[in-house]
C-alpha cells in the first residue's frame, strides 16, 4: 500500500498514520487521510463480496490490521419509479443506507474507524450522537471488546437508537444539552482521558464512509449526475466526495456528480452560510426539527461540506419538517422503503428543486437515504396515528374495510 498520511486541509500540514489527533496542531484545521491512488480497479473489486471491504485498496488500514466487520455496506440501489413521478424527476434511485447492520450509514465509517482504534492499541472509544452513531459504535465497540462511552443530548435521542446503544453494553451519558455541547463535552474528554473519539471529525472514519460512491458506480456502472445526502455534522457528504474524487484521480471514472447538502429548516446553518456566500460559518445557537439525527447547529466539518458543494457545482436547500414527514410517508407508502425523518430530506429536497428548476425535470438522481425507519417509532406514530382500535367482531371491522379503495398514486 502506498504511504499514507494524515493532512490538514487549511494549511496542509502533515502527520503521520500513527498520530492520535483529530484537528491540526499548528492551525486548528480539519485532517484527511490522504495516499496515492492505488492500483487496483473494478475488475479486481468484482471477485469480493459487495460491502465497504470489496474496496480494500483504497480503505487506508495496513495490511494485516485485525479489520473489525459486521459486514457493512453493500446496501441496495431502489429505482423508484412511483416516487420519481411525485418528486416529478425523470429518474430517481433510493442508497438505502437503512440496510446496513445497525440501520445506519455509520456503520460504513465504524468498520474502518473501530479497526483503526485497535490497530493504535486504544482500550476504550467514545463520541458524542444525536443517536446513530453512538448505536453503531456501541455495536463495533462490542464486536472488538473495546470499552465504549457514548454522550447524547438528553431527551432528544429517537428510542430505537438509545436501545441499541444501551443493549449493546455502552456506558450511555445523557447531558442536559444539544449535541453541540454534547460534542465538545467529549472532545475535551478524549483529549484528556486519552479514550480514542470516533465522531466524525475523526478522518479515518470518513475513509470508510467513502464507499458509497464506489458502490454506486459500481452497482450504476457510471457516475451519476446529482448525489442528495442530508447533513448534520457534514461527514458524509464530504466523505461520499471524497470517494469520488478518487475514483476520477486513479481513472476508474470519468467526471463526478453534483453534491446536493440538504438541511432541516431549523438546523439548517451551512445552507445559511452559502445562500449569504459567507467564507465562515455561523453556529445556530438553538437547533430543533423533527429529524433529531441532523439537530445540529455547529457542524463540525462544514469546510469539508462547503468544498463538496462548492466544488461539484452542487446545490443546496434546507427543507421543512413538514415537508420531511410528508416524504417520510411517500417513500414509505409508494415504494415500501422504510426511512427516518433525516433522511427523508434528501429526497424532500431533490422535490422541492425539481419543482424550483434547479434540477431539470429529465435528471436522473440518486438519493441517500441514511438511516431505518425503525429507529424512531415515536415520530412515527406522532404522525401517523395509533391503530383503529376495534371489539373483535365482524361487524366493526367491515365498517372499517373498504375492498375498492385505490393507492396513493
Ligand atoms: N442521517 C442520519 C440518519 C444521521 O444519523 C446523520 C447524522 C445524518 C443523516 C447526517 O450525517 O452528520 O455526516 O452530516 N448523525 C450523527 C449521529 C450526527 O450522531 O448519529 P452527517
Amino acid at each position: 500500500m502506498s504511504e499514507i498520511t494524515l493532512r490538514c486541509i487549511s494549511c496542509n500540514t502533515e502527520y503521520g498514520p500513527e498520530e492520535i489527533i483529530y484537528s491540526c496542531k499548528k492551525c486548528g484545521g480539519l485532517l484527511e487521510v490522504r495516499m496515492n491512488p492505488p492500483e487496483a480497479g473494478f475488475d479486481d473489486f468484482s471477485r469480493r463480496a459487495f460491502g465497504v471491504w470489496r474496496y480494500r485498496e483504497f480503505i487506508p488500514i495496513e495490511e494485516g490490521a485485525e479489520i473489525v466487520s459486521l459486514d457493512e455496506g453493500g446496501t441496495p440501489l431502489y429505482r423508484c419509479e412511483r416516487l420519481a413521478k411525485w418528486v416529478g424527476v425523470r429518474s430517481l434511485f433510493i442508497k438505502y443506507e437503512g440496510r446496513n447492520p445497525t440501520g445506519s450509514f455509520k456503520d460504513r465509517g465504524m468498520t474502518v474507524g473501530v479497526t483503526k482504534a485497535k490497530s493504535l492499541g486504544s482500550k476504550a472509544v467514545a463520541c458524542a450522537s444525536t443517536g446513530n452513531t453512538s448505536a453503531s459504535l456501541a455495536a463495533y465497540a462490542a464486536r472488538s471488546a473495546l470499552t465504549c462511552y457514548v454522550i447524547l443530548p438528553s431527551g432528544k435521542v429517537a428510542m430505537g437508537k438509545l436501545a441499541q446503544a444501551l443493549m449493546h453494553g455502552a456506558k450511555v451519558i445523557s447531558v442536559k444539552g444539544n449535541f453541540d455541547q454534547a460534542l465538545k463535552l467529549v472532545m475535551d474528554i478524549s483529549r484528556n482521558m486519552g479514550i480514542y473519539l470516533l465522531n466524525s471529525i475523526n478522518p479515518w472514519r470518513l475513509e470508510g464512509q467513502k464507499t458509497l460512491a464506489f458502490e454506486l458506480v459500481d452497482q450504476l456502472g457510471y457516475v451519476p449526475e446529482f448525489v442528495a445526502v442530508p447533513m448534520g455534522n457534514c461527514g458524509n457528504i464530504s466523505a461520499i466526495w471524497k470517494g469520488f474524487v478518487e475514483l476520477e484521480d486513479a481513472g476508474l471514472t470519468r467526471g463526478k456528480p453534483r453534491m446536493f447538502g440538504v438541511q432541516a429548516a431549523g438546523a439548517a446553518p451551512v445552507v445559511e452560510m452559502l445562500r449569504k456566500n459567507l467564507d465562515r460559518l455561523s453556529p445556530m445557537k438553538s437547533p430543533e426539527t423533527v429529524a433529531t439525527a441532523i439537530r445540529i447547529g455547529n457542524p463540525v466539518n462544514w469546510p469539508k461540506a462547503v468544498n463538496a458543494i462548492r466544488s461539484s457545482n452542487g446545490l443546496y436547500d434546507a427543507i421543512s419538517d413538514e415537508e420531511i414527514v410528508e416524504t417520510q410517508k411517500m417513500i414509505a407508502c409508494l415504494e415500501g422503503i422504510g426511512v427516518e425523518p433525516a433522511s427523508a430530506a434528501s429526497v424532500a429536497g431533490v422535490r422541492k428543486a425539481v419543482s424550483s428548476g434547479s434540477i431539470p425535470k429529465d435528471a436522473e438522481v440518486v438519493c441517500v437515504c441514511t438511516g431505518h425507519l425503525l429507529k424512531d417509532p415515536e415520530e412515527v406514530i406522532s404522525v401517523c396515528g395509533k391503530p383503529i382500535e376495534i371489539p373483535p367482531d365482524l361487524q366493526a371491522v367491515s365498517e372499517i374495510i373498504r375492498p375498492e379503495q385505490t393507492p396513493l398514486l
